[in-house]
């Protein structure tokens, strides 16, 4: 893994931007694996920004999202295609129909897996994007899940709830399940950008670069990824 250390979130930003946005000049009809969640907002405002002012062009990029609440509209504020529209879609000139997620209102929760699954394995990413749960899970992989999973619906960790409750009007409104890309659908990616920022990441970046390869810390599977690189401010890299 290469570990690059910056900073403060603006700098982590910024040079995840270079990273994404050499994947995007390179490669114009390019699959890039996205995530949500407050780490990637800087790098996806310098994305918007670059589009707008340098007219870099999303066109022909194809997007494939990590998860999704399960029971959450798409018209909800907290859904992560919400989330998407806002923070990063309506910014670009990328057509809606070329991004991709979970369908949280999906009836049949098992066909909607497999249709992400198949979906995956025909847009091969050319990069994965990743935060960082506190409690070292990737996506909605929490600890314990077996490396093998693919795309399947998940059980929140009550700390998961915890962390994501400060997104909705009190905590008994996040949902207690979501849709998720498995640690193999991660992992075959080509590449992986993982960023994390702030103190308290600190322990779960300790644990997914030094500890060992475990699925009691789902992130620790990117220590086996051959190209995979973690950008973090010096908060989060302080116990390394
Ligand atoms: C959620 C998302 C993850 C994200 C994590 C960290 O649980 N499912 O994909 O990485 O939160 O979020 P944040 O970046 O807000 O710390």
């Amino acid at each position: 893994m290469k570990i690059i250390v910056t900073k403060d979130y603006d700098k982590m930003s910024e040079k995840a931007f270079e990273i994404m946005s050499g994947v995007v000049k390179s490669n114009p009809r390019a699959v890039l694996g996205l995530a949500t969640g407050t780490t990637p907002l800087g790098l996806y405002k310098l994305m918007t920004a670059d589009c707008k002012d340098n007219g870099t062009s999303y066109k022909k990029i194809r997007t494939v999202n990590l998860d999704e609440y399960a029971g959450l509209d798409i018209t909800s504020p907290q859904s992560y295609v919400y989330f998407m529209r806002e923070n990063l879609f309506k910014g670009l000139d990328i057509p809606l129909e070329n991004t991709n997620i979970e369908n949280g209102k999906a009836a049949d929760a098992e066909a909607e897996c497999a249709r992400y699954n198949a979906l995956l394995s025909e847009l091969p990413r050319d990069i994965q994007l990743l935060g960082l749960g506190s409690n070292g899970h990737i996506a909605f992989n929490e600890p314990g899940t077996p490396f093998g999973t693919q795309t399947h619906v998940v059980k929140l960790a009550e700390s998961t709830v915890k962390d994501n409750s400060r997104l909705f009007e009190k905590i008994g409104d996040v949902p207690t399940s979501a849709f998720t890309m498995g640690p193999k659908n991660i992992m075959q990616s080509k590449k992986v950008l993982i960023l994390a920022y702030g103190e308290n990441k600190a322990r779960a970046v300790y644990e997914m670069v030094n500890g060992e390869v475990t699925e009691s810390c789902p992130a620790s599977i990117l220590q086996l990824h051959p190209d995979c690189t973690l950008i973090v401010d010096e908060k989060a890299a302080s116990l390394l």
